[in-house]
């Protein structure tokens, strides 16, 4: 593996699109916690660009992402993080999904902060979930800044409080966006870029599970109303990323691009 390495963490839909956008010319990292899933997508990236390597990883154990962190470092200079990992409200419970989408991205965030290159750049992908539920200012304040180590100790993400998988989801992405812009100077010390992307509804297999749930009407509803009128795809997603990651974004740091089709507008233009 030569000296320059983007990490991507997640191989799944996103994951893998980003990591073809990225592989020409480019040393890859590809993570995720599903063993068959990372060898598969490692096979299918082998065909399209420069070495790939692989690392069994569970975003939501500390332990986990500083060895992946450290791997990483081990590899070369880590010019570009992309961390695609992520649960949704069909696929778990509200308490695996605050460990993996909220515990797990300020996780990531925290080991990488120490292993970024200089003029490197990292990417979190968030949702536009986080976009449509505002939360109260000490609760936003509290997802910045708490320490992450206590973060599932905040009595709003307790157990008995924060049940329902689609709320935690939400909570959890709106947490994402407020971790990135709160890590920009901590990155910035070290000449690194970190910005977040919230994607709207987006044909992978975690976007067609959500289409086929009982939550699937309102999100037809919401495509319906929306500039644009369709789903997105992994590739809308990783040509964001791809700006984000690269040198047309180098005075782009601490903030979160929307990338839903107009769907976010249709709503809240829609409650105003
Ligand atoms: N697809 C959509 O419509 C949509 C919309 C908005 C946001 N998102 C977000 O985009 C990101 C990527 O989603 P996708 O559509 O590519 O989904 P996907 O299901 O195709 O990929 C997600 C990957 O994360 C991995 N993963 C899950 N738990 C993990 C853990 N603990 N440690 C490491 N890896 C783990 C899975 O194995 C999977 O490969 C997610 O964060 C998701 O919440 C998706």
């Amino acid at each position: 593996v030569s000296d320059s390495i983007a990490v991507i963490i997640g191989a799944g839909g996103m994951g893998l699109a980003i990591a073809r956008r990225l592989a020409p010319g480019r040393s890859i990292l590809l993570a995720d916690v599903n063993k068959d899933l990372l060898a598969e997508a490692v096979k299918s990236l082998g065909e399209t660009g420069g070495p790939v390597a692989s690392h069994l990883i569970d975003v939501s154990d500390a332990d986990s992402v500083a060895a992946l962190a450290a791997e990483a470092a081990r590899l070369g200079a880590v010019t570009q993080l992309a961390h695609t990992a992520g649960l949704s409200p069909v696929q778990a419970s509200a308490a695996a999904i605050l460990r993996v989408d909220l515990l797990g991205v300020a996780l990531v965030l925290d080991a990488f902060e120490k292993v970024m290159a200089p003029g490197g750049a990292g990417v979190v992908i968030a949702s536009m979930a986080g976009h449509l539920m505002p939360l109260p200012p000490e609760q936003e304040r509290a997802l910045a800044s708490t320490p992450t180590a206590d973060l599932l100790d905040l009595p709003f993400l307790a157990p008995d409080v924060m049940s329902d998988p689609g709320m935690a989801y939400a909570v959890a992405k709106r947490a994402n966006v407020l971790r990135v812009r709160a890590s920009f100077a901590a990155w910035g010390a070290r000449g690194a870029r970190i910005n977040s992307i919230s994607p709207g509804v987006i044909s992978t297999s975690m976007g067609e599970a959500e289409l086929a749930s009982s939550t699937g009407d309102v999100m037809r509803m919401m495509l319906d109303m929306s500039a644009l009128k369709r789903k997105g795809t992994a590739d809308d997603i990783a040509a964001a990323a791809a700006f984000l990651l690269g040198p047309d974004a180098s005075y782009v740091t601490g903030t979160d691009l929307l990338v839903d089709g107009g769907v976010v507008a249709a709503v809240i233009g829609s409650q105003s």
